[in-house]
């Protein structure tokens, strides 16, 4: 069990974005993942000179999580400092996310806290049928 909320969550991603390799778009972006057992775990975007290596700060934050053996999550929070409105996950973290938090998990996005939508995963990923295939 954990006493975190969304906005400590988000604090946490607003907290890391500086950390973000992101030396061609500028565009600095965090991450924070609450795991079940309570323990947050947090990405930057990594971004590389041939672009299509780069690695989202939802991502790299699933990633390794999966590393420290976290399997179960709470929530998720990304943070997008540099833009004046909330940019959501991009396509392909929507399908990461969808991989390893369940439907109704809490999602929240912004680039501050006035700004910053509450969502789901479902609601950002619906009809998600392969989910449906997905063995335990
Ligand atoms: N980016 C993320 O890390 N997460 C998002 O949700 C949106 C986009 C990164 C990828 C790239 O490094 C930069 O932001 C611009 O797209």
């Amino acid at each position: 069990m954990t006493n975190t909320t969304l906005d400590d969550l988000f604090a946490m991603a607003k907290e890391v974005a500086p950390k973000a390799y992101a030396p061609y778009s500028n565009f600095h972006v965090g991450a924070a993942l609450l795991c079940e057992d309570g323990t947050i775990i947090t990405g930057v975007n990594v971004e590389n000179r041939s672009f299509g290596l780069t690695n989202c700060a939802e991502r790299t934050a699933l990633y390794t999580a999966r590393t420290m053996g976290k399997t179960s999550f709470s929530a998720i929070a990304i943070a997008t400092p540099d833009a004046d409105y909330p940019v959501s996950p991009c396509g392909a973290c929507r399908q990461v996310i969808s991989e390893f938090l369940k439907p109704d998990t809490p999602v929240t996005f912004g680039s501050n806290d006035e700004n910053r939508i509450n969502t789901s995963v479902k609601e950002l990923f619906p009809f998600d049928a392969l989910h449906e295939l997905k063995k335990n």
